[in-house]
This record gives structure tokens, sequence and C-alpha cells, in this order.
């Protein structure tokens, strides 16, 4: 097998769950795109690249669109996309492949992996079901990986084909929900990109909470100061939830965990989540 390098980001461990069993099976190195995301260009000697996300909004999240823009792609041999969500892939491995586009090279494969709903309750959800689809659909993964396979390969295809004319009308609907949640007047003119940093400005800390700076350790770009025993909040926030999801005391509320849905993925620890900031192995420095 080639040289290969897995990037993820993750919230609560889908997908990262998904990207350690891809790295482990292809003997890749895995590696956290919060690692990576300060350096003006991200070159690799790797000759297979996989990026692994959640779907945010029917769409990349930022963190990964920044990624894309400032990966050095165009010699790459094979480069991959993973997207996990609730629901469907939305628009977010084309929007992938539009910026790796730009930057000369096409996405080789994009796969949606469905996992369990981390941002609100479904009590309708079978997550054991879930995850042993996940697995199934994990395995199909590093086969067509092993093989070079091309082309985009979406689970939920019947929710993804019925979301994607409305993909426009959606992310409209998200600019209304951002500005309301984030105090943001009305008709502001920013759009959902410009939003989500500032939608941490919904959270709320309450009295559960034991100034453990868990918070502010699972965090994966630094958003949360602990000031007086207590989260602050930043305004640079990718609305992983990470914070939310992994306070021991479930001290934090708002946003749009405001319903008090927790979730974490089971084979995903606290020191994996944390560890995401940290000092990169793979690409390039
Ligand atoms: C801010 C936010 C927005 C989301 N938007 C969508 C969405 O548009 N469609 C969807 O299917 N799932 C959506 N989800 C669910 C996640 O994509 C899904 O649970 C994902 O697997 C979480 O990955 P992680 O555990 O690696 O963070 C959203 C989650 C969050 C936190
Ligand atoms: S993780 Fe929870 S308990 Fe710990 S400092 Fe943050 S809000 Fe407080
Ligand atoms: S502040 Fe919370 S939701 Fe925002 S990026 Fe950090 S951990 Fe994620």
């Amino acid at each position: 097998m080639a040289m290969a390098e897995i990037y993820y980001f993750s919230g609560t461990g889908n997908s990262l769950a998904v990207a350690k069993s891809v790295a482990e099976q292809l003997g890749g190195d895995l590696v956290p795109i919060a690692s990576v995301i300060d350096r003006e260009e991200i070159q690799t000697e790797a000759d297979v690249i996989g990026i692994t996300f959640p779907v945010y909004y029917a769409d990349l999240p930022n963190i990964v669109r920044r990624f894309a823009e400032k990966l050095d792609c165009a010699e790459i041999a094979y480069v991959f996309g993973i997207a996990t969500y609730g629901g469907a892939a939305g628009a977010s491995l084309k929007s992938l492949d539009g910026i790796l586009r730009s930057r000369g090279k096409t996405l080789s494969a994009g796969f949606g992996i469905h996992m369990p709903q981390n941002a609100f309750l479904k009590p309708w959800e079978n997550k054991n079901w879930i995850y042993r689809q996940a697995r199934k659909r994990t395995d199909f993964v590093i086969r067509s990986v092993e093989t070079q396979r091309e082309g985009m390969f979406y689970s939920n295809l019947p929710l993804q084909a019925v979301l994607t004319p409305f993909h426009r009308w959606l992310r409209r609907m998200t600019v209304l929900h951002l500005e309301e949640v984030s105090n943001t007047p009305s008709r502001s003119g920013l759009t959902v990109e410009d939003l989500i940093p500032l939608n941490d400005r919904s959270f709320r800390v309450g009295d559960a909470c034991a100034g453990c700076g868990i918070c502010a350790r699972v965090c994966p770009v630094g958003n949360i100061k602990i000031v007086e025993g207590r989260p602050a909040w930043q305004n640079r926030c990718e609305n992983c939830l990470a914070c939310v999801n992994w306070c021991p005391t479930n001290a934090i509320h708002g946003g749009i965990a405001k319903n008090d849905h927790r979730y974490r993925h089971p084979d995903v620890t606290l020191p994996d989540i944390a560890g995401q900031s940290g000092s990169s192995k793979g690409a390039r420095p």
C-alpha cells in the first residue's frame, strides 16, 4: 500500500472512530486537522490522503474548508473524503471536491457514513444498528481505497436525493437560525460560514460547573479560556459540540444543544478528543 495519511476533525468521536479504523487498516498515519490548520500551507509526502469530517448544516465544517484550501494536493495520487452524518452528506463532499479542484486536484472518491446524530435527540434512532452498518461501510471504504476506486458513494441515498434540490433553501434557513442563536440582527448579510464562529454566544454554563477545565482541553481550536474557574468562549467556535458533550457534569447549555441532548461515540475517549489540537505527525511542517 502507498504511504497514506488520514486527516480528521471530530467533536463527539464519530469521525474519529471511522478515521482510526481506516488509518489502522491502511497502515497509515492518523493526523488531526486541528494540529496542522495554523500552517500557511499544508504539504505532505503521502501518496494517499483521506479527509474525515462531520457534516454541519448540510455542508463542510469551516475548519475542513480552510484545511482543503491550504492543502498542497495537486501531486497527490489519490485523495478521498469521508463524511459522517446523522441524516445525509448534503453538499459536503461536492464542496470538498470543488475546493480541491481549485487547487489542481479532483477528489478521487467521496464516501458517506451514517452515524448517530450528535446535535439533537432522535428518539427513533437505533444506535447499535447504526454502528454495525457504519462498520460495514468503513470496510467498504478501506477496500475501495486499497483498489483506488473513484466516484461518490453515499449512504442514505433517498434522503440525499430528496435534500439536494433544497440545499440553497436549507442554507438560508440555517442563516436565520444562526442569526437568532448568536444574537446577530436578522438580515445581517452574514453567511453560514461567518455566523458559525459566533454561535458560541448562545452557550451558558450552569451551577453544575466544577471548574475542571475539560471543556477547554477538548476544544479542538482553543476557543475556550478558563476564567475564574469557568469557561469563557472566544467567538472562534467550530460548532463541534465537544465542550457540551465531554463536560463531566453536563454544565454547558444553549445553542443547538438546547434540548440537553448528550452524545459521545462509545469507542472514543477523552484523551483521544483532547489530543486533537496537539502536535501532528505526518504532514511536513
Ligand atoms: C453544528 C452541527 C450541524 C450538523 N448538521 C448536520 C446536517 O446538516 N446533516 C446531518 O446529517 N447531520 C448533521 N449533524 C450531525 C453530525 O454530522 C453527525 O452526528 C456526525 O457524525 C458527528 O461527528 P463527530 O462525532 O465526529 O463530531 C450536525 C452536527 C452539528 C454539531
Ligand atoms: S468541563 Fe464542565 S465542569 Fe469542567 S470547567 Fe467546563 S463547564 Fe465546568
Ligand atoms: S467552543 Fe465548544 S463547540 Fe465551539 S469549537 Fe470549541 S469545543 Fe467545539
